[in-house]
């Protein structure tokens, strides 16, 4: 017998004798005269129907459990289905205790509820068709980069320095040290960290390559138990060298989001489907709307003008210097009519040190730039980088960070140019683009303070 996948099954244009399928049950009800089944195994959101003679029927033959069905793939003349299964045999591989199995047979499950259970939720319809899209999104990525002539660097998981000064690391040491931690001695010599951004790693091959990516764990040490904050969390970055304008940068973030989220609209319409019926309603056809247009920008200045003007009052109120919050980004979009935004020229010590001095004022500001989305606030910050000696000399000066920091000023030393580039929260991506509430909904195993189950 030929060995199928439900989607080929499902797909299969002719009837076709002897074909194997194997998969897990998601519903059976069985007749008077004809046993019903539905197996899935990941490869769709739908699931394949089997019919079967009653006399196949057998106990261990259970929603959950795990079976191999040979038989004819014939014309279904259900509406909905163009093929379905007929059984000539069905043995159960694994059968499944049905009695504690946490998923129940045609249930939609709350993501809360599933979320317990990060070992069995892939099994449930939502978190299947969150982790294929996610996979589409994945390759999605590469290709936009791949296709735009991006070379893709693999950024170091471990690393020494602290990319947004920030104070979030995560520090990594051996049993032996955190016991000898009087001595002071580091596997690494120095102190290690796992990364929170590739961020000053692709500078370094951007000084080769001209255009790079990476795309790959990030970790943060923020005790938030946010919906929008995990402890690690995929970053999609980019670098450019020879980029002189914020614009640039810009373009290739609007472009990014818009190839990966057509991509996926049309590789996965029913797993996107299920999101936009069941998850978000709201967000239906919404996407291709903002497909369609161009996202707009307004200037960190201008921002807190439109603050200052809200009808509303803020917990935090917004002051030209302090940092945008939810509050005032939820605001700003919605002033913006619900639309993805770039906030522009942030306050010069509000930012990192690497971030491009606009040596304006009396409101002193960096090249950077947020791009805020509904629903989610922050998916993704950039910079045009500080490319001058001089002034990246005097920054770290007095951020006491030279020493730290020779490697990062050689660079300016030897063939500096001016470049920039940005990161993108994939998981915030998701977040957006499907409508889910909760970031922890949207990686296969989420990590965040007081939790790191399996
Ligand atoms: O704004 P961030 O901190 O920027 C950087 O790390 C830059 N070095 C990136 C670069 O220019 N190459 O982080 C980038 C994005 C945020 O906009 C947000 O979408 C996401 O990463 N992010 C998180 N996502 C989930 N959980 C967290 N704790 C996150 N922190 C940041
Ligand atoms: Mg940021």
């Amino acid at each position: 017998a030929v060995r199928l996948r439900v989607r080929e099954a499902l797909g299969a244009r002719e009837p076709a004798d002897a074909v194997r399928v194997q998969g897990w049950v998601r519903s059976v009800r069985s007749q008077k005269e004809v046993l019903f089944l539905h197996i899935n195994d990941g490869s769709s959101l739908e699931s394949l129907q089997v019919v079967a003679d009653p006399s196949l029927e057998k106990r261990d033959l259970t929603f959950g459990s795990a079976v191999e069905v040979q038989g004819k793939l014939v014309k279904s003349p259900h509406r909905m289905q163009n093929m379905e299964l007929q059984a000539e045999t069905i043995r159960v591989v694994g059968p499944c205790d049905i009695w504690s199995f946490p998923l129940k047979m045609k249930e939609r499950h709350p993501l809360e509820y599933v979320r317990q259970f990060p070992h069995l939720r892939c099994r449930n319809n939502t978190l299947g068709a969150l982790l294929r899209i996610r996979s589409e999104a994945t390759a999605g990525i590469h290709s936009f980069f791949q296709d735009n002539g991006y070379v893709h660097i693999h950024t170091p998981i471990i690393t020494s320095n602290d990319c947004e000064g920030a104070g979030e690391l995560f520090h990594i040491e051996t049993p032996r040290e955190a016991k000898e931690s009087a001595e002071k001695t580091h596997f690494f010599d120095v102190p290690a960290f796992l990364t929170v951004s590739g961020q000053l790693h692709l500078e370094v091959m951007a000084g080769a390559f001209t255009h790079v990516f990476t795309f790959g764990p990030t970790f943060r040490a923020e005790n938030s138990q946010s919906r929008r904050h995990l402890a690690e969390f995929y970053m999609v970055e980019a670098e450019l060298s020879f980029t002189e304008s914020l614009q640039d940068i810009m373009q290739v973030m609007e472009d990014l989001f818009k190839t990966v989220t057509s991509t996926i609209l049309s590789k996965c319409p029913q797993d996107v489907e299920l999101f936009h019926k069941y998850i978000a309603p709201a967000q239906k056809g919404r996407l291709e709307q903002i497909l369609k247009h161009k996202f707009m920008i307004i200037s960190y200045s201008e921002a807190v003008e439109i603050l200052k003007q809200a009808p509303q009052t803020f917990t935090f109120k917004p002051e030209w210097g302090c940092d945008l919050q939810t509050e005032h980004e939820k605001y700003l979009v919605k002033h913006c009519g619900e639309v993805p935004v770039f906030v522009v020229n942030y306050p010069y010590d509000l930012k990192p040190f690497y971030m491009r001095d606009n040596e304006d004022g009396p409101q002193h500001t960096v090249a950077a730039v947020d791009l805020l989305v509904p629903g989610v606030g922050e998916l993704c910050g950039g910079s045009l980088r500080e490319e001058r000696l001089p002034f990246l000399e005097s920054r770290l000066q007095r951020l006491g960070l030279t020493d730290t920091y020779q490697w990062y000023l050689d660079l300016r030393k030897f063939g500096s140019v001016p470049h920039g580039g940005f990161g993108m929260g994939f998981e915030r991506y998701l977040q957006y683009i499907l409508g889910v509430d909760n970031i922890k909904d949207v990686i296969p195993f989420p990590r965040f303070s007081h939790s790191c189950l399996l």
